[in-house]
């Protein structure tokens, strides 16, 4: 039984499912088109992997990972998420793959990134939600913008990938921002 947790007209995004771990999940972070500008892609992934991550978050109390599933195909095709939710400063680190690129610029990474980030803010109470974008990365620059972020910080060279180091971009919001 599905029972939507959010859901838009497209989508519907639920608690992770064991069988979850049967599907494509683990293989996202092995792809370097859905890893590039990810600090993801480092060591090889597997099933097993994936599983000891899906018991961490069943277990933890400073994340909410949701599976994002289409409706009309039930395909699990991503996951959003907030962690490091500190419940004394109330803040969160907002958390996003697409990892089926098939979904991709069909405006679902926007709308599961404003759902979470309204689920944050009203459901859980929280004061701010940031994220950390990787320069190149436009598409999760503009989920972060459309949804009320602001680029706040730039970090120099703050990962390493494929030879290079790239910069990154700190995106906040306030609860507060809602509101203007
Ligand atoms: C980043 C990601 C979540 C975006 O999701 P998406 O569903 O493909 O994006 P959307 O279709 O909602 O598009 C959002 C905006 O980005 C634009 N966009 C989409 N793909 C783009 C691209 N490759 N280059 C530039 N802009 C792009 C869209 O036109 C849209 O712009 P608009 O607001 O002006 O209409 C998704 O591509 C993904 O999961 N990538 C891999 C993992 C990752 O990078 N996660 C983010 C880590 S911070």
């Amino acid at each position: 039984m599905n029972t939507p947790f959010l859901e838009n007209e497209h989508f519907y995004m639920r608690e992770l499912r064991e069988s979850d771990l049967d599907g494509h999940w683990y293989a996202w972070f092995n792809d370097s088109l859905v890893t590039q500008f990810q600090n993801k892609k480092i060591f090889p992934n597997t099933r097993e992997k994936q599983r000891a991550y899906f018991d961490s978050i069943q277990n933890s109390d400073t994340d909410v990972v949701l599976a994002i599933i289409d409706k009309h195909t039930e395909q699990h095709f991503g996951n959003v998420g907030l962690h490091r939710i500190d419940w004394v400063h109330r803040s969160a680190e907002l958390g996003i793959v697409i990892g089926e690129m098939d979904f991709w610029g069909k405006g679902y990474g926007k709308e599961a990134w404003r759902l979470i980030t309204e689920y944050g803010f009203h459901v859980l109470n929280l004061h701010r939600i940031w994220a950390i974008v990787m320069s190149g990365n436009e598409a999760s620059a503009k989920c972060a913008e459309a949804a009320g972020f602001r680029r706040e910080g730039h970090f120099r060279e703050m990962f390493y990938k494929n030879g290079t180091y790239l910069d990154a971009f700190y995106y906040n919001m306030l609860k507060s921002d809602l509101d203007r």
